[in-house]
């Protein structure tokens, strides 16, 4: 980091080889990407509540709730995002590191900014999982009401609507969230999950 001056990285006494080997995983990074709307929280908490049940050690980042606390001060201009991203992806190999299998919720519309979550958390460890769901899909559902107030003007840079998602060119796993039931998804994300 340019600001990083003086400052020596430390190195621990543990292995994560010895974490892992303690919780008989290995830690990962799932990132979910898509609009808002195609299902990357739904997925990801239900992925984590079947992998607990079965013994694995998991944990959610979800891009709403970071945005409420380490990422309080961004919003959603490319490079607020940009910034959100790579604390996220900071943040999950810290988890990979630590054995943790991490699922990482975040539209992260741009192939620029995954491509440095790559590069941060590190290829060997990032499973890239695109949610493909069409934007009209994605608008009737509207839970949260965000379409309709960004089609009336009242959210700025709302992807989909005014702001631009690039779809990834060699995700591992492509969810059609829109034809695919959450069972059928779930399936192929504990293969993933487990290879
Ligand atoms: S990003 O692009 O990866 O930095 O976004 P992320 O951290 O995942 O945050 C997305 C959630 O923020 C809410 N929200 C918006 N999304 C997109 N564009 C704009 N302008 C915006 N404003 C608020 C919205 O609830 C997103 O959550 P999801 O779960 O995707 O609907």
């Amino acid at each position: 980091m340019a600001n990083a001056t003086n400052v020596v990285p430390q190195a621990g006494q543990v292995a994560r080889s010895q974490r892992e080997q303690l919780l008989g995983q290995r830690g990962r990074v799932i990132w979910f990407t898509g609009l808002s709307g195609s299902g990357k929280s739904t997925l990801a908490y239900a992925l984590e509540a079947r992998l607990h049940a079965a013994g694995r050690h998991c944990v959610v980042l979800d891009g709403d709730n970071l945005r409420h606390g380490l990422c309080a001060d961004l919003g959603f201009s490319p490079a607020d995002r940009h910034e959100n991203l790579r604390r996220a992806a900071q943040v999950a190999r810290l988890f990979a590191e630590s054995g943790t299998i991490c699922l990482a919720a975040f539209i992260s519309p741009m192939r620029a900014d995954r491509e440095m979550v790559r590069q941060i958390v590190g290829p060997q460890d990032l499973y890239e999982v695109y949610l493909d769901c069409p934007l009209e899909a994605c608008e009737a559902r509207d839970v949260k009401q965000l379409y309709q107030r960004a089609r009336a003007g009242a959210i700025a840079d709302f992807t989909g609507v005014s702001a631009p998602y690039e779809p990834p060119l060699a995700p591992q796993l492509v969810l059609a969230t829109q034809s695919q039931s959450i069972e059928e998804c779930l399936q192929l994300l504990v293969e993933l999950s487990a290879g």
